[in-house]
């Protein structure tokens, strides 16, 4: 295969393991007693979301949203689109965000807006990437599992046009090329 399907190594999967691990670990202890409903923003974060919630040691419901603010490109089209809703309530309910990377924050930021207003009784957000560099939006985000400095991030469930999803760790786009 060629160097364009194995891209460098930017963070193992061993780091991320690492990561997850802790990030599951303090999810546990910060919700005890309770169940959670967790949101796995699609397509990005299905590795990552699948990863923790086999880590994380409480009761939770998982469902899936999907958005699009990028289009076959390595900048934001600047408007966020629901392609695919939840279809249960989450009035009353702790519910986890699970995103693959925070860029500009327009995208997590229009996702929180939207779900704060279905009354959850609590909502925390997990990233696996946040890139302070293009920051627009101020977004909190309460488990974090790297900051990556202004690259194109690719692999663990991270796109450039579709491909590269299936990496089992993240690359840098066109690194040595
Ligand atoms: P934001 O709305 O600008 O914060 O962008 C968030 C979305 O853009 C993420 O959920 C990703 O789908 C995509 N994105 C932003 N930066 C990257 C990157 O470096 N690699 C892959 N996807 C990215
Ligand atoms: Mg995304």
């Amino acid at each position: 295969m060629s160097d364009f399907y194995n891209p460098e190594v930017f963070i193992s999967e061993e780091e991320i393991a690492m990561r997850v691990a802790a990030l599951a670990h303090e999810i546990t202890r910060d919700f005890p007693n309770s169940e959670l409903v967790v949101i796995c923003v699609l397509k990005g974060a299905f590795v990552f979301c699948s990863d923790l919630i086999k880590q994380i040691q409480l009761p939770l419901q998982l469902e899936f949203i999907s958005l699009s603010s990028y289009h076959d490109s390595t900048q934001s089209s600047g408007h966020v689109k629901i392609d695919l809703d939840i279809n249960v309530s989450i009035e009353g309910k702790h519910v986890l965000i699970v995103e693959d990377i925070v860029d500009t924050g327009l995208t997590i930021n229009f996702l929180m807006n939207l779900l704060k207003s279905r009354n959850p009784k609590t909502l925390k957000l997990a990233s696996l990437l946040y890139k302070p560099a293009k920051q627009i939006h101020d977004v909190k985000i309460d488990y974090l599992a790297f900051e990556v400095e202004d690259k194109f991030v690719i692999g663990y469930g991270l796109d450039y046009a579709g491909r590269y999803r299936e990496l089992p760790y993240i690359g840098i786009l066109n690194a040595g090329h």
